[in-house]
């Protein structure tokens, strides 16, 4: 039997088993751009979500059923304040488990959304129980679950999503997932683009069938062993079509101003390398402000900027050189036909402006030095065998919620190297990292900052260090191609 490695050698990033939609898509950047909503506090800090199957119109003209959080996809978006506590309850109106877990956010390990934390809907015993998945130190409920976190950590664009053991890649998929800013005054005071100069971009791809549904392969872990059916889902699935906010190729309109673009990657797979083009073929500079875990010490100008999935990059564009009525693409080096664009801005009117990049954007990032680390440990992230079929696995195990794979004191400063055999987004939760080397070499322009989800790629290593404070209990860290991450490439951090 062939390796899931051997199967992905032949082939580039993002050009496994992509998806073909079966209805009519819509031309480029002719929908308009949709923002989140924001979800209205329902008390101090408090805030009501209602998990459930809902209908909308993605494509124009098609009815898509979705899973989604209150109603929309994605998610409506929490708006926080560093150091105010948010408390967020969840209901499960699905008709399947769920859990909710804060991408990004620095929140003990009862609200982290611990895969087998599970929300029950109606009617569901915990499907754990029982068998050899059984997690005994599970916190089940049933229906509801309040989740709070802290807000105790640097603004910056976090993410909300299901991480439900084995099923988070099909439940992403299907539409839950949602944006959380975390927002300070530091931030607010440096004069950058704001109001609706400041655009969340949320970059999704999905594939949608003949009736309008959403597409994906066959999930029922016994046709694991089935290579038809096993191959999509193994090197994690692509779409055909690009969604920005939930709607395909959109375009907006902009003043001829600077932009504060805020991307993420929520795809299960799909990897970009994104680029600002005009009309005429120039290159707008992307300007690099943040990452996954907020500011950069100063900015960092990228020509293209290659986004994995869960990976956030927080730039400014400046669309006033484009003359009134230009068109500025969003595009993707990676894509092939139709995944090569993105989204596009329409340069509408000119307009004044008065935000600025200024040279030094934070001054808080941690600074830890290799001489600070108690313990280096090393990685892999390879395919290999899981329950007799392919899977994928951390240092040569798959997943097993009652394993402890890693004990970390709290406090402890550590290096962790990774080294990966096709590409794997390694996440870690609740410590935010610096990469220190990337292959033997100095880190990567894009690495700059403090980061929570690191792109390796095909047979890269790369050094990461972290200190593991703020709570004791049960992490996790894990491979953010949500595929890789369901069939096994998963493993448990205690910090003791
Ligand atoms: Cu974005 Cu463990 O998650
Ligand atoms: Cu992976």
């Amino acid at each position: 039997a062939q390796t899931g490695a051997a199967i992905l050698a032949r082939r580039p990033a993002n050009t496994g088993a992509e998806l073909r939609s079966a209805v009519p898509l819509p031309a480029a950047f002719t929908v308009p751009l949709p923002l989140p909503a924001v979800l209205k506090p329902v008390g101090a800090d408090r805030y009501e979500i209602t998990q459930r199957e809902t209908v909308l119109e993605i494509l124009p003209g098609i009815k898509t059923p979705l899973w989604t959080y209150d109603g929309t996809f994605p998610g409506p978006t929490i708006e926080a304040r560093r150091g105010r506590p948010v408390t967020v309850t969840h209901h499960n109106r699905l008709p399947v488990p769920t859990v909710v877990h804060l991408h990004g956010g620095r929140t003990p390990p009862e609200s982290d959304g611990y895969p087998t934390d599970l929300v029950l809907p109606d009617g569901w015993h915990d499907p754990g129980h029982g068998t050899h998945m059984h997690d005994p130190r599970a916190v089940v409920t049933r229906l509801t679950r309040d989740y709070t976190f802290p807000m105790d950590q640097r603004a910056t664009m976090l993410w909300y999503h299901d991480h439900r053991m084995d099923f988070t890649a099909p439940a992403i998929w299907r539409g839950l997932a949602g944006l959380h800013i975390i927002r300070d005054d530091a931030e607010e005071s440096l004069g950058l683009p704001a109001g609706s100069r400041e655009l969340p971009l949320v970059i999704m791809d999905r594939a949608f069938d003949g009736d309008g549904g959403l597409a994906y392969p066959a999930l029922d872990p016994s046709l694991r062993a089935h290579p038809g059916v096993h191959e999509p889902y193994l090197a994690g699935v692509l779409g055909d079509v690009i969604l920005v906010n939930g709607a395909p190729w959109p375009v907006h309109e902009v003043d001829a101003a600077r932009y504060r673009l805020r991307l993420l990657n929520a795809s299960n797979a799909r990897h970009y390398d994104l680029e600002a083009v005009t009309e005429d073929g120039r290159r707008l500079d992307l300007v690099q402000i943040g990452a996954d875990q907020g500011l950069l010490a100063a900015p960092v100008t990228h020509q293209t900027l290659p986004i994995a999935p869960a990976e956030r990059y927080d730039v400014v564009a400046d669309f006033s050189g484009v003359p009134v009525g230009g068109l500025v693409k969003i595009l993707n080096r990676l894509g092939s036909g139709r995944t090569s664009e993105v989204m596009a801005f329409r340069v509408a009117r000119r307009g004044a402006d008065d935000s600025r990049i200024p040279s030094v954007l934070s001054a808080d990032l941690p600074a830890w030095n290799r001489s600070d680390a108690v313990r280096v440990r090393d990685f892999s992230f390879r395919a290999g065998q899981m329950n007799g079929g392919h899977g994928w696995l951390i240092g040569g195990l798959p997943f097993h919620p009652a394993r402890t794979d890693v004990t970390v004191g709290l406090g402890d400063v550590e290096v962790w190297r990774l080294i990966a055999d096709v590409h794997h987004p390694v996440h870690l939760h609740l410590a935010g990292f610096r990469v220190l080397s990337r292959g033997g070499k100095p880190p990567l322009p894009r690495d700059a900052g403090l980061k929570d989800t690191i792109s390796l790629r095909p047979g890269e290593s790369a050094e990461i260090i972290t200190r593991f404070d703020g709570y004791r209990g049960r992490y996790l860290f894990h491979c953010h191609n949500a595929e890789h991450e369901d069939m096994g490439m998963m493993a448990n951090l205690e910090i003791g």
